[in-house]
């Protein structure tokens, strides 16, 4: 269903719960002096989201932001698919993208060679990416570097290839966990002016970040989980000072 003012809806995220099962540390069972599993005690649910809905609109840029463990990327996860809800359910116009290749880099070869292989992991032609090699290479700042394996990168320096390698596509719906808190001041920048020109060109954009002024400079509007529950969801200004005050 459209937005009253016409807007195209690109993500549904219907009342979606998720629960992890997860293997608790065995116990020290008293007085025995030994290590024993507590088997009754061993399998724990964690509830991660508790019944989270919105609905994501074109040329919007939508922060996330929540204190840890909120479950924030559980939501993300489940909205490209990578973890299924135990209940409730994501409808999405595409595929949504995890902006990240790091999957398909190998640290043994060169910046270059990891270009190659990002830009055909993304589904690029190679013809594609050689067009794009320029200009992947200046926003990731390693004209220097380039030749030289990237297991030598510091991890901002990987972080950054990284990044330069996915944003050089134009994603519909392109998700970004925390991408840019590595980076310096000026690679967050040209980040986030990338991230603004993939909305402009139509996108529409996740964007989970600590950094209050990234989610300011960069989002149309701002969701807060709180403790697997949607707590508010709205104009980034607002949201952002009630996430505040909360924290105080
Ligand atoms: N793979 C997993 N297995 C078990 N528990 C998980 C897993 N991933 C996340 N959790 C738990 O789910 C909750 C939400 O985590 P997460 O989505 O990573 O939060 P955030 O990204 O906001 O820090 C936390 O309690 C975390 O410990
Ligand atoms: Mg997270």
């Amino acid at each position: 269903m459209p937005a009253p003012d016409g807007r195209k809806p690109v993500v549904v995220v219907d009342n979606v719960h998720v629960e992890y099962r997860v293997h608790a540390a065995g116990r020290r069972a008293a007085g025995t002096g030994r290590t024993l599993l507590s088997r009754a005690r061993g399998l724990r649910t964690v509830h991660a989201l508790k019944g989270v809905s919105f609905t994501a609109y074109e040329n919007e840029s939508i922060g996330v932001i929540g204190s840890n463990g909120s479950g924030k990327s559980t939501l993300m996860r489940t909205l490209v698919g990578l973890t299924p809800p135990s209940q409730g359910a994501v409808y999405a116009s595409s595929r949504p993208n995890l902006l990240g290749v790091g999957a398909a880099l190998i640290p043994d070869l060169s910046g270059e060679k990891n270009i190659m292989l990002g830009g055909l992991a993304l589904g690029f032609e190679k013809s594609e990416t050689d067009g794009l090699r320029d200009e992947i290479v200046g926003c990731a700042e390693l004209e220097e570097f380039i030749d030289l394996p990237m297991r030598t990168y510091s991890s901002g320096m990987q972080a950054r290839l990284k990044f330069a390698i996915a944003a050089a596509k134009q994603h519909e719906i392109l998700i970004v966990d925390e991408a840019l808190a590595v980076g310096d001041q000026r690679f967050r920048q040209r980040s986030e002016a990338r991230i603004r020109e993939i909305r402009e060109n139509a996108g529409t954009v996740f964007l989970v970040s600590h950094s209050m002024k990234s989610i300011l400079d960069t989002c149309s509007r701002v969701i807060w989980i709180n403790r697997g529950e949607l707590e508010m969801d709205g104009d980034p200004r607002e949201v952002v000072d009630a996430y505040k005050e909360s924290r105080k």
